[in-house]
């Protein structure tokens, strides 16, 4: 599992959980093994043939869900936590901010404008701009808890308000 997602997780308190774009899993079958009833997406059936694999192997039950990001029917005011890794979606940015739970936590990391610097051939759009992360979920209400922009990589951990 990522580093990041350790760091953080004891921010969220332990409940239902989203991991989108969750590739084989790993992230997703941490959090199971940390009590957290997941559901886990992806558009790859290869990916998510493997992470269910995984979780069979290692006997942690993770909701497996092969579909679009963009297309997910988002549940309102449902998870505890979601994660978004290494997959840049600016049109779910307000489906994620509806599908937490008021007070719920998310936690997001992928690839900034510097990643260019590495691989020059990435799509720019596919890359956060300076500041992007933090302002488009302060725009939908959030309390930014971290926003850092390190090296090529952009990591933004923020809370859903609590309802008023
Ligand atoms: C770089 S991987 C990241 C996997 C995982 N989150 C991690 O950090 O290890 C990006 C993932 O996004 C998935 N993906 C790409 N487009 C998607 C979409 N429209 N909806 C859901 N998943 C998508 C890919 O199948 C791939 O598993």
């Amino acid at each position: 599992m990522h580093p990041t997602l350790v760091q953080y997780l004891p921010w969220a308190s332990v409940g239902r959980a989203l991991d989108i774009a969750c590739g084989t899993g790993e992230n997703a079958l941490y959090l199971a093994q940390q009590g957290f009833h997941v559901d886990a997406l992806d558009i790859s059936e290869v990916a998510l043939r493997q992470a269910q694999r995984q979780a069979r192997a290692r006997g942690l039950p993770v909701h497996f869900i092969v579909c679009d990001a963009v297309t997910f029917s988002y549940p309102p005011n449902t998870y505890d936590l979601v994660l978004n890794f290494y997959f840049l979606e600016r049109r779910i940015f307000p489906l994620i901010a509806r599908t937490l739970k008021p007070g719920g936590l998310l936690i997001f990391e992928t690839f900034n404008w510097r990643h260019r610097q590495v691989r020059p051939e990435a799509n720019p759009a596919h890359l956060l701009r300076p500041g992007e992360l933090g302002q488009a979920f302060t725009d939908l209400g959030f309390h930014i808890l971290t926003h850092k922009e390190e090296d090529n990589r952009t990591t933004l951990v923020a809370r859903k308000p609590k309802a008023p």
